[in-house]
């Protein structure tokens, strides 16, 4: 169906005067016996476009199109608005493509987000979510511009996978077989399945990006990790979307410098390619928006040993519901009070204690701790989680059998240590918590399409 796009209407002057055809859905709809003014959107931006049906000049309103929901084909002149400077239509014909009944649920201005929440497929056609999922495709492209333009070569890693990264207990399994009491054991069971042994949904590319980053030298992935933690709050869902560079010949600190560097970038083209949508989340969900993200990339990130924060949050005036501890894993409560409260921006934690990191990070000479780093920011927390990785076999071996791990489902990984291994690192960025911090949008539910969380699918 040819026609103009709203967004093209209102930004391009060049069209004032010219007779278009628009499509959308109606917004707002005031309608009297000579006049009739109807809100549209296309959902080419987040600013709708006033149609203006004079109905003395003989336009017909047929009474379907007044109606929210309701889908229009429009013709008419673009005009300009006198009182605000905004293009505007000036309708000639009004088709209605698809009618829009009573019991449609966007019926009130303002609707909660947990009403929303129920509705995934009629929540994209408020302004909160046509905002956040622009953004969210604006930062996509960003961050893969970011890796491309530095050489980085973009991996597909496998979701169904045979080994766990993380080695949290977090997998969800894969099997084609159902509940049976015909095995006698587990091994049993997996020999029959499809696979021919466990299997589960990754939790992470990592296993596999070191894999390609020893051939490619830069690499990175971008696709969705699973998790099945049951961890029921605002910043865990149980499918992310996760992106995770991997570069060779890369030490803890040129991996704190990349992960700098793509932060500041992929939010200063925020900034620049979606103003309207930034401006919209500063009034309607963080006030401070804009301000805090220009610090962001005007400033250096700081850069503190987790050994050092063990040491400031026990001094901290401050009543914490977990005690602090060396050697304990921080807590969101820990974790916001250093990047909110002590340094007041995005603090990279490095040099934490090796009990209570994964199995393939670098070991320090220390001993005690491993050459690991997350990046916090305020409001959100943790939002970058990586490492340099421990290139040496044998003490790679050696914290595999720590961490009472079996040697099997790993061969590949650890050939890379056997065959030319070389000091490399990589992080992985959780996607959703970068739109979360962006937008201001406290609820990671609220940031991805189709959420899945404990007890929750559709
Ligand atoms: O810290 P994590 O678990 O690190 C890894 O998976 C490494 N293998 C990454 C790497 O070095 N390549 O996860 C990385 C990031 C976290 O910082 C967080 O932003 C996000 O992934 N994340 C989640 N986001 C939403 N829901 C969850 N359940 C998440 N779990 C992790």
């Amino acid at each position: 169906m040819k026609h103009t796009e709203v967004k093209e209407i209102m930004s391009n002057p060049e069209l004032v005067g010219s007779f278009v055809t628009v499509c959308g859905w109606v917004r707002t709809a005031r309608d009297s016996k000579n006049m009739a003014f109807l809100a549209l959107n296309d959902g080419s931006t987040l600013n709708h476009l006033q149609i203006v049906i004079d109905k003395n000049a003989g336009v017909n309103l047929p009474p379907e199109a007044a109606k929210l929901g309701a889908s229009l084909k429009i013709e008419g002149t673009v005009v300009v608005n006198p009182n605000n400077g905004s293009a505007e239509i000036d309708a000639k014909e009004i088709a209605v493509l698809g009618v829009c009944p009573e019991d449609y649920p966007l019926q009130k201005k303002f609707q909660k987000l947990e009403t929303l929440r129920e509705m995934p497929h009629i929540r994209v056609r408020t302004n909160t979510f046509n905002a956040v999922f622009r953004v969210r495709s604006v930062m996509a492209a960003a961050i893969h511009r970011y890796f491309q333009e530095r050489g980085y070569i973009y991996v597909n890693t496998p979701l169904i996978t045979g080994s766990d990264c993380e080695g949290a207990g977090e997998m969800f399994k894969v099997t084609t077989i159902g509940y049976s009491d015909a095995y006698k054991n587990a091994d049993d069971y997996y020999a029959d399945d499809f696979f021919g042994k466990k299997a589960g949904l990754s939790v992470s590319g990592q296993l596999e990006g070191e894999v390609m980053a020893m051939a490619m030298g830069k690499i990175y992935t971008f696709g969705p990790s699973f998790r099945a933690e049951k961890s029921n709050t605002l910043r865990h869902v149980a499918e992310f979307w996760h992106v995770e560079p991997e570069i060779a010949f890369a030490e803890l600190p040129d991996l704190i410098e990349i992960a700098e560097d793509m932060m500041k970038y992929i939010i200063r083209d925020y900034m620049e390619k979606c103003p309207e949508e930034l401006k919209f989340f500063e009034e309607r969900f963080e006030k401070g928006l804009t301000e805090k993200l220009l610090n962001v990339i005007n400033n250096d990130f700081a850069i503190v040993d987790y050994t050092d924060a063990i040491e400031l949050l026990k001094k901290a005036d401050a009543d914490f519901e977990y005690p602090v501890e060396w050697g304990c894993d921080l807590q969101s409560e820990h974790e916001r009070y250093i990047t909110e409260k002590i340094y007041k921006k995005p603090v990279f934690l490095i040099n934490y204690p090796k009990g209570i990191k994964s199995f393939y990070m670098k070991q320090n000479p220390d001993g005690k701790t491993v050459a690991a780093t997350d990046l916090l920011v305020p409001g959100v927390g943790e939002i970058i989680g990586g490492s340099e990785r421990e290139a040496d076999l044998d003490k790679l071996v050696k914290a595999m059998q720590d961490k009472g791990m079996s040697m099997d489902d790993y061969g590949d990984y650890l050939a890379l240590r056997k065959y030319g291994s070389v000091p490399h690192s990589g992080f992985g960025l959780g996607f959703e918590r970068v739109i979360m911090y962006c937008t201001g949008m406290s609820n990671i539910r609220d940031v991805i399409f189709y959420p899945r969380t404990v007890g929750n699918i559709r």
